[in-house]
């Protein structure tokens, strides 16, 4: 695949656009855009393009569709599943939202907040709190990574099981369109039963069918208390059964409950490597429950551990005395996801399943790893309280980098079809990406494939908005991007005849 390159005259008319310091096209100011944050991926662009207004995104959207030219909207580029990087590029721009920055409106009467699609998700979150309000997505990247970014992924975290995903806690959004248009979708409404809901088009859609510029979120009071517990237990079935238990005794109280395999904690100290896990056992979990001011959230978690205990549920349990403590076990959690990326290349899933096919998934999964790639190391962890698990593994410290890369594409083959015979998802949070792009439609059935086609077809006809990305690329067999039909039933099966089913 060549890469072409802009005429000067071309780089002009979008300078026009953006401004001088809104476009970047030489390689060590593009560099930081062309790779993801885990090392995982190398991409190419012909510019990068910075808008720092929706009308500029607008005269940028209008000028790529015109010139054909593939636009990659980029976030906090935290994303896992090289969504914003394309490393096979057919020659298209990166549209970078970070200078579109900014908190516009806190309405603490409706609990709602709107901002720019580039603000990042901590200064939202800390913008809520300083209205004595909660913005309940969390994950690790949140110091990085953009609201539209979330939105676009529909982004995930340790607190889905109280308050849901992106999915949930968006009220609306504004998109500038393939063409240019500009959508507001924004209401405040919670109930709008008015035609298609089509902001939930826009959500995990990954770039692909439009560039959200702003997102409306949904607010909550912020929980004056919140407990957290660190626990051992002998396995994760175990573990899940406690889940259950959790989830009846203690009710909606539960705001995260996360599963760590034993394993994990040698890789969070390579961050840190003074971390001491609480317990000694085979399986970890970090529960928390958080409240207002009225209940007493501390007794009731626990009275909850300490019949567990006795009951032999669970092997051994620290409730945390302080903030200080209750950091120090989220940085158990946070540390095992840096130090994988500390220790290079690995294979790294997101799968999801039922919750109580967990213990199933990763006892195949590890039996998997054990006999059919002996000295690859598995990681199990993730958000047991939504059946979501990040199955990893890490390959020889010996083996070739090739070597390993190759050897990972097997094992990840071979870990996705032991969710799927389970039911269960190839990617639970993630998103789909370049990565799992061909996977993902493959296992797509014709009537999906068609739906799936056809709103994209319909939503950016002349294929400009990230070439590659969750439809499969070019170099995969299927062109949805550049040439794909009009007609969109004949679109599905164009791609369903090009690619193995
Ligand atoms: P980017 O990475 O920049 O982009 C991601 C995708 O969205 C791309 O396809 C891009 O084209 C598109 N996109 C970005 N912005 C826009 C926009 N304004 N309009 C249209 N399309 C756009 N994810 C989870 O779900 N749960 C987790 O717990 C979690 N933990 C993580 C922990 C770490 C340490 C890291 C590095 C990542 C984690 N992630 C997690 C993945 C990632 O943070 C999320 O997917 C996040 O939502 C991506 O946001 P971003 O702004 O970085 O998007
Ligand atoms: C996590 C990210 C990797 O759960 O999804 O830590
Ligand atoms: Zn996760």
């Amino acid at each position: 695949m060549t890469v072409r390159s802009l005429s000067p005259d071309i780089l002009s008319v979008l300078e026009d656009a953006v401004g001088p310091s809104g476009l970047t096209a030489d390689t060590a100011g593009m560099a930081k855009y062309l790779g993801d944050w885990a090392g995982d991926y190398r991409g190419s662009a012909l510019a990068v393009l910075r808008p720092a207004s929706v009308a500029e995104v607008q005269v940028l959207m209008r000028l790529c569709s015109e010139l054909g030219l593939g636009v990659i909207p980029q976030g906090g580029n935290t994303g896992l599943v090289s969504g914003a990087i394309d490393g096979t590029t057919t020659g298209g721009v990166v549209v970078s939202l970070e200078r579109l920055n900014a908190i516009r409106r806190i309405d603490r009467a409706n609990f709602t907040l709107q901002a720019d699609a580039g603000c990042v998700l901590q200064t939202i979150k800390e913008a809520s709190e300083a209205e004595d309000c909660l913005f309940p997505l969390a994950l690790g990247a949140q110091g990085s990574c953009q609201i539209g970014g979330n939105a676009a992924t529909n982004a995930g975290g340790v607190n889905v099981l109280r308050y849901g995903m992106a999915r949930d806690l968006i009220l609306g959004l504004e998109v500038v369109l393939a063409d240019g248009e500009l959508w507001n979708g924004f209401s405040g409404l919670r109930k709008n039963n008015s035609g298609y809901d089509l902001k939930q088009l826009f959500i995990g859609s990954e770039g692909t069918l439009g560039i959200i510029t702003g997102v409306e979120v949904k607010l909550f009071p912020k929980p004056a208390r919140v407990e957290t517990a660190y626990l051992g237990l002998i396995s994760f079935e175990a573990a899940i059964g406690l889940f259950n238990r959790a989830r009846r005794a203690c009710s909606d109280l539960i705001s995260a409950f996360e599963i760590i395999g034993s394993e994990c904690i040698d890789l969070a100290r390579l961050v840190d490597p003074g971390m001491t896990a609480p317990v000694a056992a085979p399986v970890h979990a970090l529960i928390e429950l958080s409240s207002g001011p009225t209940i007493d959230l501390n007794g009731v978690l626990a009275s909850f551990l300490t019949d567990a205990l006795e009951g032999g549920l669970v092997a051994d349990a620290v409730l945390a005395t302080s903030n200080a403590q209750a950091k120090a076990f989220w940085a158990i959690r946070e540390g095992l996801v840096e130090g994988q990326a500390k220790r290079g290349y690995h294979v790294r899933t997101d799968l999801s399943v039922r919750i109580s096919d967990i213990p199933a998934l990763v006892e195949r999964a590890r039996r998997f790893v054990a006999t059919e790639h002996p000295g690859w190391i598995a990681l199990a962890y993730g958000h047991a309280g939504d059946g979501n698990i990040h199955f990893n593994v890490l390959p020889p410290l010996d083996l070739a980098d090739g070597e390993a890369r190759a050897r990972g594409e097997e094992i990840t083959a071979g870990l996705y079809d032991i969710a799927v015979r389970l039911g269960g998802s190839i990617s639970a949070e993630h998103g789909i990406g370049r990565s799992r792009a061909r996977e993902f439609w493959a296992g797509l059935s014709p009537a999906h494939r068609r739906m799936a086609a056809a709103l994209k077809t319909a939503l950016d006809p002349k294929g400009v908005m990230n070439p590659g990305c969750l439809l499969p690329s070019t170099a995969r067999g299927c062109r949805p991007s550049r040439s794909f039909p009009r007609s969109s039933a004949s679109a599905a099966m164009w791609c369903a005849r090009r690619l193995p089913s």
